[in-house]
């Protein structure tokens, strides 16, 4: 039986990449969000220190490990209950995104919400398990027959829309009178830019398992990280989920019969990584100054950026179509990936990236002024 998985939609970008790639200057690609910044020493250093790795690897991660993640959930997240019982390493967060429902034994009948406009891979997850995928602006629109897990995403991909205390409590709350999971995706979390949050060193956008949201008690929650973003570990595929130690425990059994495990090397990446708070701190920085360039400029020209409160993305519209807005973009040799590719609700927007050098960021701004 065929597998009803959505076409891989940047094969449609084709044309436009093409018309930027022959800007004289080159193009300027914020089209997708892959770190461009060099992995930190500290990390890379890491990894050849544990380059011996001749046994197996635990696919539950090492008791250091889970125990380094707690304390990064008590330290970071304001989530002090975090049980190292509760905390199992992935191979990246679209790994887990992916087969999540499969993994809890979701499957035909069962339902899987997700934003309405929304990070395809939750929409996938669903269609792998076989389970029914369920795009949602809010929890009312579901009556008598709930969701068997919904997804959360906070700060969002692509809108950087941060979700408050209030909000995740309220969800939590829904979810538990109902029974439903609920796993929030918040790997942009250290990457917030509201105001008191901008400064390097304080506190994330909310977690799930934040104590102010659920009381310190993570039943039916888990939480979904990645590092690929704030520690420029996209490469070396270095995630983790935390949350309720029950779910995680079968998580964790099906993992070792399929043999979904993190390399023994990355998970002692990953332990350094969660305990190291100055890389992340210094690589916001350099976020921030490339968001503080281009959000003006994009402005100037006309530009209205939509909640963009959080993350690696300016959600942005001129109020017409995105395909239209993608070309004209295209035409100043600048790459962004049109809103559609996200769900209907994002057709009139574009996400552009900050993941680009100092020096092309700079390029697009030139190009955005000087129209
Ligand atoms: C919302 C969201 N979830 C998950 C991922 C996957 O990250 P990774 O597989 O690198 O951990 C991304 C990557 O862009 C994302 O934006």
């Amino acid at each position: 039986m065929a597998l009803d998985l959505p076409d891989f939609p940047w094969d449609s970008l084709a044309a436009a990449k093409a018309k930027a790639q022959g800007h004289p200057d080159g193009i300027v690609d914020l089209s997708v969000g892959t770190p461009v910044d060099p992995t930190p020493r500290l990390l890379q250093e890491t990894l050849a220190e544990a380059a011996d790795a001749h046994g197996y690897p635990q696919v539950w991660g090492t008791p250091p490990l889970r125990e380094a993640i707690a304390g990064w959930y008590a330290r970071r997240r304001n989530a002090t209950g975090v049980n190292p019982d509760g905390v199992l390493p992935t191979i990246g967060s679209k790994e887990l995104v992916a087969w999540l429902p499969t993994l809890l034994g979701l499957g035909s009948g069962d339902v899987v919400a997700f934003p309405e406009v929304a990070y395809p891979t939750y929409d996938v997850g669903a269609r792998l398990a076989g389970a029914t995928p369920r795009p949602m602006r809010n929890l009312t629109e579901f009556g008598p027959e709930v969701p068997k897990l919904l997804w959360l995403n906070s700060p969002g991909n692509p809108t950087g829309q941060v979700l408050p205390v209030e909000h995740l409590a309220k969800v939590v709350s829904w979810a538990r009178e109902r029974g439903v999971i609920v796993a929030s995706d918040e790997c942009y979390a250290e990457l917030d830019w509201r105001e008191g949050a901008a400064s390097p060193g304080n506190l994330t956008a909310p977690s799930i398992l934040d104590d102010r949201v659920c009381g310190g008690d993570h039943t039916g929650l888990l939480s979904v990280y990645s590092l690929s973003k704030q520690s420029n570990l996209a490469g070396y595929r270095a995630s983790f989920v935390a949350g309720d130690p029950a779910i995680v425990g079968r998580l964790v059994e099906v993992r070792k019969h399929a043999g979904m495990i993190v390399p023994r090397p990355v998970q002692r990446v990953l332990e350094v990584a969660v305990g190291d708070d100055e890389h992340v701190a210094a690589q916001k920085r350099v976020y921030a100054a490339r968001r503080a360039m281009l959000r003006p400029a994009l402005e100037k020209a006309g530009w209205r950026i939509d909640h963009s409160d959080a993350g690696l993305y300016l959600w942005a519209t001129q109020g017409r179509p995105c395909r239209e807005s993608v070309a004209d973009l295209a035409e100043l040799g600048i790459l962004v990936a049109p809103g559609d590719f996200y769900g209907r609700a994002g057709e009139a927007h574009v996400r552009i990236a900050l993941t680009a050098t100092d020096e092309r960021i700079q390029a697009a701004v030139t190009r955005l002024t000087t129209i």
